[in-house]
């Protein structure tokens, strides 16, 4: 039997980590912590929130005092960390939320491990989930980030998250503590809340509204279907080394007009619209700040290593994403009223 805290599960990628580890493995107990900020969404989970061996705690990972309470009372054998703010925009508009969440929180969570393994990692873990946006920029030729690219973050977002992997890092080069990062590649797929490039163009197609595309919509991203990311997930704790980091990604590499010219054209067929009615939508709008070029992932070590390999092509990944939202309207009508609409009309104003 094993008690593994997941913090952030309420989230987009915490909630398919969740419900891959209650449906696999019955004799863990999953205990998800989450603070439900407007990200996280306890409706990304009704699917498993009954199974007997899961528990939601609703908690603020920055309150030091809560997480250690909660480790003493619970006594987990490992943590999955998420729980994040993840959104670049929002991080450029508010570093300081990044900073209390990203460093601070994470440093809270491996004080209260540290204090409650007391120095015995025996068939314990730290499992720390970061991005491939720690490393930077990369030009437009065929380089990647492997694990040994050095860290260069741009973003206060990929700022806080490089930051919270270096204290992981020293938390087991320090103390002794297991402790293993990877660091992924874009996700998509079912529960993204719309504020992120795919949802958010799928969201405004639907309704007819502009697609904003910044800059020239030059910028590429590697994207991997989110259920993949949780596969590797799941791979990765159970078999890495101790103090070992592994990349995650597609291999799957996409310009942003581009990808989005192929969602127009797959939402303009879902929704039985002539082809190059939804195309019209698109709006280059004024660029992010300090955006970054191009990402893009090395996960040989992660197939070498471990035989993880991304088992979705794009296109279909693609096709089964807008399925999913056209099938739950519901979902995404809630998610995008109240302090969501606001946030983004007020952004948008000010660009
Ligand atoms: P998300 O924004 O969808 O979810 C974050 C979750 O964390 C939400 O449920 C939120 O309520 C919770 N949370 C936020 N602040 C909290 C706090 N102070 N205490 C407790 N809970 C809090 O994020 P996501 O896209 O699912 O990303 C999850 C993790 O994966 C993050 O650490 C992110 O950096 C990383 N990551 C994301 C991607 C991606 O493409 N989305 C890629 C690579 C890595
Ligand atoms: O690479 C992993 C990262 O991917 C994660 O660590 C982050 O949590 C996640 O949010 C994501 O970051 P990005 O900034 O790459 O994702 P986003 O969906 O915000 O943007 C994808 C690209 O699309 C990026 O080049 C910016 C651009 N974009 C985004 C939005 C929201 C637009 O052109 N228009 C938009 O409206």
């Amino acid at each position: 039997m094993k008690k593994i805290l997941i913090t952030g599960g309420a989230g987009f990628i915490g909630s398919h980590v969740v419900r891959r580890f209650v449906n696999t493995y019955s004799n863990y107990q999953i205990v998800n912590l989450d603070k439900l900020t407007y990200a996280g969404n306890l409706e990304n989970l009704r699917d498993v929130e009954q199974a007997p061996s899961y528990k939601f705690v609703k908690g603020d990972i920055v309150d030091a005092e809560f997480i250690n309470k909660l480790f003493t009372d619970e006594n987990f054998d490992a943590v999955i960390h998420l729980a994040a703010e993840s959104h670049v925009d929002r991080s450029i508009a508010n570093p300081i939320e990044f900073v209390m969440t990203n460093v601070v929180g994470t440093v809270n969570l491996l004080n209260a491990a540290r204090n409650s393994w007391k120095g015995d990692y025996d068939k314990k873990r730290f499992y720390h989930v970061s991005t491939d946006e720690v490393y930077g920029t990369l030009g437009e030729g065929t380089e990647m980030f492997t694990e040994q690219t050095a860290y260069d973050p741009h973003s206060p977002y990929s700022a806080s998250k490089a930051s919270s992997d270096h204290f992981v890092r020293a938390y087991h080069d320090t103390y002794g503590m297991d402790c293993v990062i990877s660091n992924c590649s874009n996700n998509y797929g079912s529960f993204h809340f719309p504020e992120k490039l795919i949802p958010l163009s799928i969201n405004n197609i639907k309704n007819n509204k502009p697609i904003p595309i910044y800059g020239k919509g030059e910028n590429i991203r590697d994207w991997l279907w989110v259920e993949d990311h949780a596969r590797a997930i799941d791979v990765i704790f159970h078999k890495a080394k101790t103090g070992s980091t592994y990349n995650i990604g597609g291999h799957n590499e996409w310009t942003n007009i581009d990808l989005i010219r192929t969602l127009c054209k797959v939402m303009d067929k879902k929704l039985g619209r002539p082809e190059g009615t939804s195309a019209q939508l698109i709006t280059f709008v004024t660029d992010r700040a300090g955006h970054d070029l191009r990402y893009a992932i090395d996960a040989t070590k992660l197939k070498n290593d471990l035989g993880w390999e991304p088992s979705l092509q794009f296109e279909e990944g693609l096709e089964k994403t807008v399925d999913w939202y056209l099938a739950n309207e519901e979902w995404l009508n809630n998610v995008t009223s109240g302090n969501y609409q606001h946030y983004y009309e007020d952004q948008y104003q000010n660009r």
